[in-house]
């Protein structure tokens, strides 16, 4: 079993990416804010407990995601590979993982920084409208879907994350940079990081994290 850990700020562009990548990856593209979103959706007691905290822009619990990833490795067939998009948040969720990988004879084997301006983050999640049934993304601008406000792979009617307010973002990316921005050295310390120009069109950056991967 194969991770590569996607690092980046909130709207760098870390979903957009892993989901272009992944069919030619045969990777399986894992968003703990889509599984965090979808126990909301579910009323699950995980949801329950993790709603006040994304509507603030706060992490949730630790070990709730530990429990969510846990699970994941434990379901996986031994030869699955993973592009996790949200996971680790935390140095304490990075060893977790570690741990995690370990126990179900995983490695975590890279992590894929999607390097941002402060400037490209606020333009993109104040642009971001996602599809409420399928997950897919868009912006108003750079990525806008056929027809204005409709989904273009299901249909649905598009929406603003409930966490893309101004007030949250600005919380959410005062969180990243106090929690999460540290991951980096902690990846590199190990000689796992490796980086990808994100304020690049969708396509470039695909591209340049397939490279990668050497493929
Ligand atoms: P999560 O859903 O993971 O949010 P995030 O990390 O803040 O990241 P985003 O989804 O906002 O951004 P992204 O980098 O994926 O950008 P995207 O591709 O959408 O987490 C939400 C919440 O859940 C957290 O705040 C927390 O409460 C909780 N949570 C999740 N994981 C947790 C954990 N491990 N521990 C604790 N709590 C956790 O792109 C953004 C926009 O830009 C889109 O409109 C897109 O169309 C556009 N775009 C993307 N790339 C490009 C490009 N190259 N060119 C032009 N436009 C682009």
């Amino acid at each position: 079993m194969d991770i590569t850990v996607l690092l980046g700020a909130p709207g760098a562009g870390k979903g957009t990416v892993a989901a272009r990548i992944a069919p030619a990856l045969n990777a399986r593209h894992v968003s703990t804010g889509a599984m965090l979103r979808e126990a909301v959706k579910a009323g699950t007691p995980a949801g329950l407990s993790a709603k006040a905290y994304m509507d603030k822009g706060e992490l949730v619990p630790d070990q709730v995601l530990a429990d969510m990833i846990g699970e994941l490795l434990a379901q996986a067939p031994a030869d699955a590979r993973f592009l996790l998009d949200g996971f680790p948040r935390n140095v304490a969720q990075a060893e977790t993982l570690d741990r995690l990988a370990a126990a179900h004879g995983a490695t975590v084997a890279r992590a894929l920084s999607v390097d941002v301006t402060p400037e490209t983050v606020l333009e993109r999640l104040g642009g971001r409208r996602t599809c409420p049934k399928c997950g897919e993304g868009y912006h108003i601008k750079s990525l806008p879907p056929k027809v204005e406000g409709i989904c273009d792979k299901c249909g649905a009617a598009l929406v603003v994350r409930d966490d893309d307010k101004p007030e949250t973002i600005r919380h959410r990316l005062a969180v990243y940079e106090e929690k999460t921005a540290p991951l980096a050295a902690w990846y590199d310390k190990a000689g796992k990081l490796v980086h990808v120009d994100g304020t690049q069109d969708a396509d470039a950056v695909a591209r340049d994290a397939l490279a990668v991967f050497g493929a």
